[in-house]
């Protein structure tokens, strides 16, 4: 071996490598990333080849002394990582080499490094679960208190991004907490999944050493070790899992901020966003943009590119590792990066926004948005058929619409001209705020049925 080769692996070569294939082989850039969880994982290994007698109990501990050191080194920005030794396992091994010597050697018994990055990344994963809950959590709280105070705040409903009927602002705040609910419960089942050990199933077949694959799982925390060592080295389910939940927090997050820029433009004036989640226009001084929550739109992108691209690589490769593997962690450490970004900024942009009452109110009332509570009233008070109230109620709508009217100005003469049967009762139903407290079914928009799902969430969330 000439002193060109690699000082790791390089026994069967004779000379360097070329800069290109360096540059195109080196992960060290982006997987020094893994440094403490890949530290994590040598010293649970180091202490059960100790353990089942495997290295002696002294290089056990020189191992551990040097890998603590190798640890503050990294944390305080004292280590210089180096290309030509590839990845962070053979960045920190070599170091481990330099501090005590001889016993490095031995750490690598009955681990390859296909075990070691499958451990490494899926620890790094399960804490991106743990985060990415808490923050998700966080945001819950924001929208909760958003509903607590606006649980009677009449709100025109869409469809269509049509006024359907008056809502609750309350309401519309809880359904976000709901399908950040599921976002949650996706992210700690995925966590629960990926909660298994690779290490120790080694390069792809297992190892003839007599290692206890049981105590590195649970010093790890693990629930188990993995039962297929193919499986182990070869599987990023637990990435993919994570990438395609946080696709789906960021959506979720993403229609939300679609409805911020809506509603905080000078069309709508349903809200106004604070200044620390605005920005001005260098030319336009009227401007408020909402450049946080088109931003956070935006990351939607990025984050679901990172799950389709982790697929991409994944689709073809045949067992056990392919060095395309390494082209995983780039994927989840961008896309865990924006998601805890984009829980954080629309958490904030949640906490400061302030709902203007009286503007919901007005557009709530407007586009004839009790129109069902009128055609259900019929039903119910004068028992005609739904289909039939539905043609009473239409000719009522083009009467005040002729007149350029809402429902509620229609005289009870003009009304009854339309149906003999309808009386002054009707009004009951007609304001936007009647018909929201009138909408009491489970899971309706009524102030009373939100307040019991915020006092829930508050319960939940405490
Ligand atoms: N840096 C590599 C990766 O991220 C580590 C595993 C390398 N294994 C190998 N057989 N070359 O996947």
């Amino acid at each position: 071996m000439t002193d060109d080769a690699n000082k790791m692996w390089g026994g069967r070569f004779d000379a360097g490598q070329d800069a290109i294939m360096e540059a195109i082989n080196a992960s060290i850039g982006f997987d020094q990333r893994l440094a403490r969880h890949d530290i994590e994982g040598s010293l649970a290994h180091a202490a059960m080849l100790a353990a089942t007698g495997i290295i002696t109990d002294s290089d056990a501990k020189a191992i551990r002394e040097g890998l603590l050191t190798v640890l503050s080194e990294i944390d305080t920005g004292r280590f210089r990582f180096q290309a030509a030794l590839e990845d962070i396992h053979m960045n920190i091994e070599s170091r481990l080499q330099e501090l005590i010597g001889a016993p490095a050697g031995r750490l690598h018994t009955a681990r390859s490094r296909n075990d070691q990055v499958a451990t490494d990344l899926r620890l790094w994963v399960r804490d991106q679960c743990d985060a990415a809950i808490a923050g998700i959590r966080a945001l819950q709280r924001a929208l909760v208190d958003q509903a607590e105070a606006g649980a009677d705040w009449v709100m025109p409903g869409f469809t269509h991004l049509q006024t359907a009927q008056p809502v609750t602002w309350g309401h519309h705040m809880m359904a976000y907490v709901e399908m950040l609910e599921r976002d949650a419960s996706r992210l700690a089942d995925a966590r629960r999944r990926m909660n298994e050990s690779p290490l120790g199933t080694c390069a792809l077949a297992g190892t003839s050493f007599p290692i206890d694959r049981h105590a590195t799982a649970k010093a790890l925390g693990f629930d188990r070790p993995m039962a297929n060592s193919l499986d182990a080295v070869a599987d990023r389910d637990f990435a993919l899992e994570f990438l395609a939940a946080s696709a789906i927090v960021a959506m979720h997050l993403s229609r939300l901020a679609e409805e911020i820029v809506i509603w905080s433009s000078a069309q709508f004036r349903f809200v106004s966003l604070s200044d620390r989640f605005s920005t001005g226009s260098s030319i336009m001084p009227q401007k408020r943009n909402p450049d946080a929550a088109e931003l956070v739109r935006a990351k939607t992108g990025r984050i679901l590119g990172s799950a389709v691209g982790l697929f991409t690589v994944m689709k073809g490769l045949a067992l056990a590792y392919s060095k395309d593997l390494q082209e995983d962690k780039e994927q989840v450490f961008d896309a865990a990066d924006s998601l805890m970004l984009v829980l954080a900024a629309t958490e904030g942009m949640v906490r400061d926004i302030s709902a203007d009452p009286d503007a919901l109110n007005a557009a709530a009332s407007s586009g004839f948005s009790t129109s069902t509570d009128l055609a259900d009233w019929l039903v119910r008070e004068a028992d005609l058929p739904f289909r039939e109230a539905h043609h009473v109620t239409g000719r009522l709508v083009a009467m005040a619409e002729a007149e350029n009217k809402d429902l509620q100005d229609l005289s009870l003469e003009q009304m009854t001209s339309v149906h003999e049967a309808i009386t002054a009762q009707v009004r009951d139903v007609l304001g936007a705020g009647n018909s929201v407290r009138s909408r009491t079914s489970y899971g309706g928009t009524a102030p009373e049925r939100v307040r019991e799902q915020v006092a829930l969430w508050q319960e939940r969330l405490s």
